[in-house]
């Protein structure tokens, strides 16, 4: 079946994704919400109106995650054993199934209230979308606990699998500047909003981890620029988390950024 409506539209929903998603909501709704570069794909999931109506102890809605076999996006259990570990210190999403197949492998969370950034709604109000996403890191970074956080994002643990060729490309990191819990894919989509424009919650954790807060803030302010095509949002995004920016660490995240997604861009193919 090919679905309509979704980023970037159409999308071909796998037979395992049908099973799955008839398994969770038997007769209700699967609504395909995103695709993302590397071939994943989040639907969402919502029970019938007649299991949900009045009367009823309505479920909140889920979201299904899809990475194909062999798909080079985080795995849904590195994904679903962070956001379990982060919950304690954050608004993400709760956990409910996890599992594998022969064709990929799937993360069901309950829905957060709250409208990503990338929402054509925030496209009006661009500002308060890169203020809550500053907002929202700078929450992540002074909260989370580093010295319990089983998971690293330092640029060694990212580079770790990459070709010795590649990695000497990216060349030795700056000193760090304060190491704390990263997001560790900080991008505009990634941040739910209240509807009065202020953080709501991070989503897409499977890369979570300890590095330096410039991983984050050199990749959140670059997708808040290009996302909203306003350089100019950058500003808006560093003064809400309260830093100035520091070129040449955003320089260097930026790019070992690229390198890495670049890398796996091309094991896509
Ligand atoms: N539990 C949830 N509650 C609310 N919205 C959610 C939830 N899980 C996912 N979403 C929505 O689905 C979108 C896709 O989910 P997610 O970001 O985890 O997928 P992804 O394929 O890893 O994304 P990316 O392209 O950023 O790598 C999110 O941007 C968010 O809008
Ligand atoms: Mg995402």
């Amino acid at each position: 079946m090919v679905v309509r409506g979704v980023h970037p539209a159409p999308v071909e929903v796998p037979d395992a994704v049908h099973a799955l998603a008839g398994w969770y909501v038997g007769w209700g709704s699967v609504t395909p919400v995103w695709r993302n570069d590397l071939g994943g794909l989040t639907f969402r999931l919502e029970d019938a109106p007649l299991l949900s109506g009045p009367g009823t102890d309505a479920r909140p809605a889920r979201y299904l995650k899809w990475v194909p076999a062999g798909a080079p996006c985080p795995d849904p259990f590195a994904e679903a054993g962070r956001l379990t570990w982060a919950r304690r210190s954050a608004v993400v999403p709760r956990v409910l199934d996890v599992g594998r197949g022969d064709d990929g492998a799937w993360l069901l969370t309950e829905e957060l209230h709250g409208t990503s950034a990338i929402d054509p709604r925030w496209r009006e109000q661009p500002r308060a979308a890169a203020r809550a996403i500053g907002e929202g890191l700078r929450l992540l970074h002074d909260t989370a606990p580093v010295s319990d956080c089983p998971f690293a994002w330092t640029p060694a643990a990212r580079t770790a699998a990459l070709p010795p060729e590649v990695r000497a490309a990216v060349g030795r990191a700056p000193a760090v500047d304060r190491l704390v819990v990263c997001h560790g894919d900080a991008c505009v989509p990634n941040t739910l909003l209240h509807d009065d424009g202020t953080f709501a919650a991070h989503v897409d954790l499977g890369e979570l981890g300890v590095a330096d807060r410039w991983s984050d803030l050199a990749v959140a302010s670059r997708s808040v620029s290009r996302r909203f095509q306003d350089p100019g949002l950058a500003t808006e995004f560093f003064a809400a988390y309260g830093v100035a920016p520091d070129p040449e660490r955003i320089d260097w995240y930026r790019r070992l950024w690229d390198v890495v997604e670049q890398y796996r861009t091309r094991l896509r193919r």
